[in-house]
């Protein structure tokens, strides 16, 4: 005899009983653009229904946050004044540190993770500091890393979550934390890490795409499947407490790796990209919008991430409310 699957299908309740994967409001973290200046809510062009705010408005999109029930969000700024060395990064008055405080002085309930990174902060917008030759230099750049997870930390951000990609960023991270007495702020590494085209829509959303060349030399290729698990586990070593995996959906399987092989929380990145490809077909009326966000991020979870960074963090919330 063969077996009947169907059985276990047959209406929505039985669906219900059986099912396995769960999806709650606690897994979204929502990323959000805060441009220095004043009465700033403008759209993202390539992705429609995502603003930058300047603080004086941020209370729009947070209340409707707190109304939605989402308590983490990741911060971008857009400073008014980039230079060489990224150096309003770690400004103790640049616009990240100002969203930082405000929030923390406003609201009871929010995780505020900041993303560390030269990129939105450099005139050139590669993410670190050049040499002559236009090459991203290593052990320069984590100094500044490590300058601006720790002003972040001083604002009063909750997590920091370095995305730059180089080598022992971690460990000066972690060194500069327990030296200043931030030991108990968690960092969330983007361990695995791809130069993708994804990317697209953010580099316009943060004003922060190279000025010239890619970020091939250090970003992850996604040609090469064999330095995943070492990324991982040297940021682990370094002292990462969550790590990310980012894109997100073309990179499930990578994903699933990381989950596999780590006891560590791992969070998918669904990226600008993909937001803006399943918001352009939708807008077409080519596809059912709620739909296939759901089914997304089902398979981000099934894939076994334990949150989702995602810019469909407020449509999901509203779903899972119904
Ligand atoms: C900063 C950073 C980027 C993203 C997150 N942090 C841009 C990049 O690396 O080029 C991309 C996020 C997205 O596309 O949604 N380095």
């Amino acid at each position: 005899m063969f077996k009947r699957h169907r059985k276990l299908r047959k209406n929505e309740m039985i669906r219900n009983l059986v099912k396995d994967i769960y999806l709650e409001k606690s897994d979204l973290i929502y990323p959000i653009f805060i441009e220095e200046g004043e009465n700033i809510k403008s759209e993202i062009p390539s992705m429609p229904g995502i603003f930058r705010y300047s603080i004086d408005r941020l209370s729009e999109e947070l209340d409707e946050l707190v109304k939605l029930g989402i308590n983490s969000i990741l911060l971008f700024g857009i400073p008014k004044h980039k230079d060489e060395c990224a150096t309003q990064a770690y400004n103790e008055n640049g616009v990240i540190q100002n969203a930082i405080k405000f929030i923390k002085k406003n609201y009871d309930n929010f995780l505020v993770i900041c993303d560390v990174c030269c990129c939105e902060y450099t005139s050139h917008g590669h993410c670190g500091i050049l040499d002559k030759d236009g090459y991203v230099k290593n052990d320069e750049t984590i100094e500044v890393i490590g300058e601006i997870a720790l002003s972040y930390a001083k604002a009063g951000a909750d997590i920091v979550a370095p995305s730059d990609m180089m080598d022992g960023r971690i460990e000066k991270i972690k060194e500069v934390l327990e030296q200043n007495h931030f030991e108990n702020i968690p960092i969330m590494a983007y361990s695995v890490k791809y130069s993708s085209a994804f990317y697209g829509p953010f580099r316009d959303a943060a004003d922060s795409a190279p000025q010239f060349g890619d970020r091939k030399s250090y970003q992850m290729d996604f040609r090469r499947n064999k330095d995943i698990t070492s990324e991982v586990y040297e940021d682990l070593k370094q002292g990462a407490d969550i790590v990310i995996v980012k894109p997100a959906l073309a990179y499930l399987d990578v994903l699933k790796k990381v989950s596999d092989s780590f006891e560590v929380p791992t969070i998918a990145y669904s990226v600008s990209g993909e937001y803006s490809m399943t918001k352009a077909a939708a807008q077409n009326g080519w596809i059912d919008e709620e739909k296939v966000v759901m089914e997304q991020m089902f398979a981000m979870k099934r894939a076994g991430a334990s949150s989702i960074i995602t810019y469909y963090a407020k449509e999901v919330a509203k779903n899972l409310k119904q």
